[in-house]
């Protein structure tokens, strides 16, 4: 039975005046239900700070509900602050409802957050393989980090990313790619934007006159955008005929900085030549205010020959910036990306931008450090290693008989590849829409007169792959 009351004036009480609706039907215990309304109308700024409540016993004659339930309610709100009870007197208002955030809008139910998943094949070249993700040992990195760091973890941390965090990095570092480095020349920061950003500040204040970059001609557009939105002006280099840089058009250039993936030039994934590494490394060292970003984004998985090292490795003149990310490795939504300064640049870093403070939570610094000291991050490394080359060569497979419509780059490395349309006779968009309509997502590049696309195959099922794939294949290659 609903109940529906108002009143202001009870058995000669002066009382607010509240709309009281209980439901004895509801599976709402009537206790709760009370203190909701009364919490509401404290909210709602019916009831104000200092008013004074009616007794148990009023409230539960004129409701006819036990005193008990009032009494329950009552203990609620008074535990969470809404009203105190003050000896002899009884039960006012203590809660300044002006001052508060509105806390009574709908909730949306927690399902709200994963109603956005795809409903389509994704072939982001920039996804990982959500179904092998070790969550299991990820969870148990989190809980170990909790246990042991709970105290610690509430300060602010190292600037530069937290030290035992900055350890795993410079290990790991020096053991898959060849970098050379102390944790001391480590800042970590949210992705690799954050790490660029922070560098367009420390070449701004340490040089007189403006600083000109450059880029390979189908470089990282993130990187681009960020460079024009502060202002500078961004060099392409072309790619000679076999994919190598054109490094005769930097020599002739005014540029400061060049912003290059040395071991997986885009978009063909082809490695820079020693020859080429040996010349730039030269550039950089002509002028004092040269140096290179390394982006060595997406450069773990190979397939072929020996891993290479980073161009770091190779650095004597300390004119090398080596940029990692945890994006491909681990997951991208993470957000930990590094930078390896020279030694050099160290002082100049905390002079003019040693006031950031670490953007990732010590939590997750924690939990990754964690991760990495157990052996789970090389563990999940080789594993990936072996499912990424296996897909690879499955849609390798698929592709070798339409090799006279469809041709492919970068099967040697990482989790896409890069397909190139021979004669087809539709553009780009076109077959982007007729994909969607099957359910599969593509993205073609923006690359003069050749139709191109990144394939990226990581969070395809292997089950489900050749099924995808074929169905892929027989839209880019229908008359
Ligand atoms: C060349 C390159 N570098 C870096 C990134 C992203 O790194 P992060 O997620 O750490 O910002 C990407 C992602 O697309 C990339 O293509």
């Amino acid at each position: 039975m609903i109940k529906s009351i108002s009143f202001d004036d009870f058995n000669g009480v002066r009382m607010k005046k509240i709309n009281y609706r209980l439901d004895k039907t509801d599976k709402t215990p009537l206790y709760l239900q009370l203190y909701q309304q009364i919490r509401l109308a404290i909210h709602q700024q019916q009831l104000h700070f200092g008013d004074k409540l009616p007794s148990k016993r009023h409230l539960s004659e004129f409701l006819q509900i036990s005193q008990n339930t009032v009494e329950n309610a009552y203990e609620q709100l008074l535990a969470e602050g809404y009203i105190n009870a003050k000896a002899r007197s009884g039960f006012f208002v203590s809660f300044q409802a002006e001052l508060d955030f509105p806390c009574d809008l709908p909730r949306q139910k927690q399902t709200a957050y994963f109603q956005s998943r795809k409903t389509y094949y994704d072939l982001n070249p920039n996804l990982i393989d959500s179904k092998n993700f070790p969550i299991r040992q990820w969870q148990k990195a989190g809980k170990q980090s909790l246990k042991f760091w709970q105290n610690e973890m509430i300060a602010l941390g190292d600037k530069q990313g937290d030290r035992n965090l900055r350890n795993e990095i410079a290990h790991y570092l020096y053991a898959s790619r060849g970098v050379n480095c102390e944790p001391e020349q480590i800042v970590i920061g949210t992705g690799l934007e954050n790490c660029v950003l922070q560098l367009i500040l420390l070449f701004n204040q340490i040089s007189e006159k403006p600083i000109q970059y450059a880029m390979e001609s189908y470089g990282y557009i993130t990187i681009e955008k960020m460079l024009t939105a502060y202002g500078k002006k961004v060099l392409h280099l072309p790619l000679t005929t076999d994919g190598q840089l054109d490094l005769a058009t930097l020599a002739e250039s005014q540029i400061d900085v060049a912003y290059l993936t040395p071991s997986n030039l885009y978009p063909f994934s082809q490695v820079l030549s020693i020859g080429q590494r040996q010349q730039l490394l030269e550039w950089a060292n002509q002028q004092p205010q040269r140096y290179i970003i390394e982006d060595d984004y997406d450069s773990e998985y190979r397939y072929k020959g020996k891993p290479i090292p980073a161009l770091q490795s190779l650095d004597v003149n300390e004119k090398v910036i080596y940029l990692g990310s945890f994006s491909k490795l681990l997951m991208p939504s993470l957000r930990v990306g590094f930078m390896v300064l020279p030694k050099s640049l160290l002082s100049l870093y905390q002079e003019y931008c040693g006031f950031f403070n670490c953007g990732v939570s010590r939590f997750e610094q924690q939990r990754l450090a964690t991760f990495i000291q157990q052996g789970e991050f090389e563990k999940h490394i080789q594993r990936m290693r072996k499912i990424y080359r296996k897909k690879m060569e499955m849609l390798c497979r698929l592709l070798q008989s339409h090799s006279d419509k469809i041709r492919y780059y970068g099967e040697h490395s990482g989790a896409y590849l890069l397909i190139e349309l021979l004669k087809s006779p539709h553009t780009s968009t076109e077959l982007v829409e007729r994909c969607l309509q099957k359910n599969i997502k593509i993205y073609p590049l923006n690359y003069p007169n050749r139709q191109l696309f990144s394939i990226g195959f990581a969070d395809i099922d292997e089950q489900e792959f050749n099924d995808v794939f074929e169905k892929l294949i027989s839209i880019l290659v229908l008359k």
